[in-house]
């Protein structure tokens, strides 16, 4: 049975006064009823306020994830009434973030669930001639981040630091892109002290993975740098006192920049983007780096390692030191940080550090593409918090306070030119709930917020 659906929009029913005070009764932004004796799906014309892409997104989530508990296969929607409800917005960027929320809603992680099987409903728009590019940009950006999903979801004996490059290496094979993996002998020849020191209690190598995608080598150079700790035990300085399983998520950073790498790159954009990954496990043994222990970088800084669990800051030194080496004109890197940056701004929102112009200008991407961030200073009073006794400076702060902003101060310090850089921590938001085109799950930022950010740098 190949069971269709219309989906039609308030205006199509509006002679129909019995339908319209069903509707209007209703709290919902859509509702499944029959017409003729047939079954549709009406959704309400939306709210003034309630109009940006992000409602759409929303909107076309809660849809298909609803359709999907159904027996329907396919819809079909008027495209041209749905650009008019939403005119506040360009017709392409509707259809984008239709397309995109729709086929985001449909996601499950389900290679550990014998029973279940992938969620499927075919999007039909009426006249789809016009607007196939960004029907493709739709169907881009979902898998993007559907990917940066995968990768996080995934168990950590599964995706450790020696199968992760590999997972990279099929999925970019068939793209633009050109990937280079340092295993252990290559990282100790390129001196990343914090990658060596870092992995050293793990069974696992450590790997580091440069992704590099020329959609126009005029554009400036673009490095995005990722935390990718594929689980994090927090070391000698183990975790404790709570389930420890989503730090399997650890390495959502490097996830975001995959995502990024692939959204542009399937996309076609006009950028010269690098990414930058330091991927390692953080484990407690005999041979783990201890607290005390003094890491002396590529770049001649000494680091004393206050605590083993601020074990994200030491790896992504080593890739803020080579971005500079590439030297790239500009410099994001992305990491589930610190749960300072939840605490400070909960689950919706990251945390964005660094060049202030720079920074604003992300929020408001993120702001438009649904990976919200929002500016944390990086106050100068703060930068005694890392002082040594032993070293030029620790890992930890010294005080119980500013925790995402300790650690953003850290990184700066290993950028040549900190103008050019911005940080972006994403612990508060690795994970999602089952809501609008999110389930619960890894959530997938920052693969869109990374790309989009490369693309207005190479406007
Ligand atoms: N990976 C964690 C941060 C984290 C916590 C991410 C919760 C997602 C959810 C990071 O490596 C860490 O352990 N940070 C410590 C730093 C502290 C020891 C200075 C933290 O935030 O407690
Ligand atoms: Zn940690
Ligand atoms: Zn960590």
């Amino acid at each position: 049975m190949n069971k269709q659906v219309k989906i039609l929009f308030e205006q199509e029913v509006k002679d129909n006064e019995t339908v319209i005070n069903y509707i209007k009764s209703k709290k919902e932004d859509f509702i499944s009823t029959l017409l003729n004796e047939e079954a549709v799906i009406i959704i309400k014309q939306p709210k003034e306020n309630k109009q940006t892409l992000e409602d759409i997104r929303v909107l076309a989530g809660n849809l298909s994830k609803s359709l999907a508990h159904s027996d329907v296969e396919a819809v079909q929607l008027n495209d041209e009434i749905l650009v008019e409800n939403y005119k506040s917005n360009e017709k392409k960027d509707v259809i984008t973030a239709f397309v995109e929320g729709w086929n985001l809603g449909l996601y499950k992680f389900i290679t550990y669930k014998s029973e279940a099987k992938a969620n499927h409903v075919e999007l039909n728009f009426l006249n789809v001639n016009d607007i196939s590019n960004a029907i493709d940009l739709g169907e881009i950006r979902a898998a993007a981040m559907k990917f940066s999903r995968d990768l996080t979801n995934e168990t950590a004996n599964e995706l450790n630091p020696e199968v992760f490059p590999e997972v990279l290496k099929e999925e970019f094979q068939n793209l633009n892109v050109e990937i280079n993996v340092l295993k252990k002998p290559e990282i100790e020849q390129a001196d990343m002290q914090g990658l060596l020191a870092v992995s050293r209690g793990s069974k696992y190598e450590p790997r580091f993975v440069e992704l590099k995608y020329v959609g126009d080598d005029s554009k400036p150079l673009v490095a995005l740098v990722g935390k990718g700790v594929t689980f994090d035990t927090g070391g000698i300085s183990l975790k404790s006192g709570r389930d420890l399983s989503d730090m399997r998520m650890d390495m959502g950073g490097a996830a975001a920049v995959s995502g990024a790498i692939k959204l542009l790159a399937e996309s076609k954009a006009k950028v010269n983007v690098i990414g930058l990954l330091q991927i390692v496990e953080n484990m407690p043994d005999s041979n783990s780096i201890l607290p005390g222990d003094v890491i002396r970088y590529k770049n001649g800084k000494t680091v004393q390692v206050g605590n083993t669990d601020a074990e994200g800051r030491l790896i992504l030194a080593d890739g803020l030191i080579r971005a500079d080496e590439l030297k790239a004109d500009y410099i994001v890197d992305i990491a589930t940080l610190t749960g300072a940056a939840a605490v400070a701004l909960g689950s919706e929102t990251g945390a964005v550090m660094g060049n202030l112009e720079y920074a604003s200008e992300m929020r408001t991407i993120g702001a438009k593409n649904g990976d919200n961030v929002w500016p944390l200073p990086l106050i100068d009073a703060y930068e005694s918090y890392l002082d040594s006794d032993y070293a030029d400076f620790s890992n930890i702060s010294n005080k119980g306070e500013a925790g995402a902003i300790t650690a953003g101060l850290f990184l700066r310090r290993f950028v040549i030119n900190p103008e050019k850089w911005l940080h972006v921590d994403m612990a508060g938001v690795m994970e999602s709930q089952n809501k609008g085109y999110y389930t619960k799950s890894a959530r997938g930022f920052g693969a869109r917020l990374l790309a989009d950010y490369t693309i207005e740098k190479s406007e």
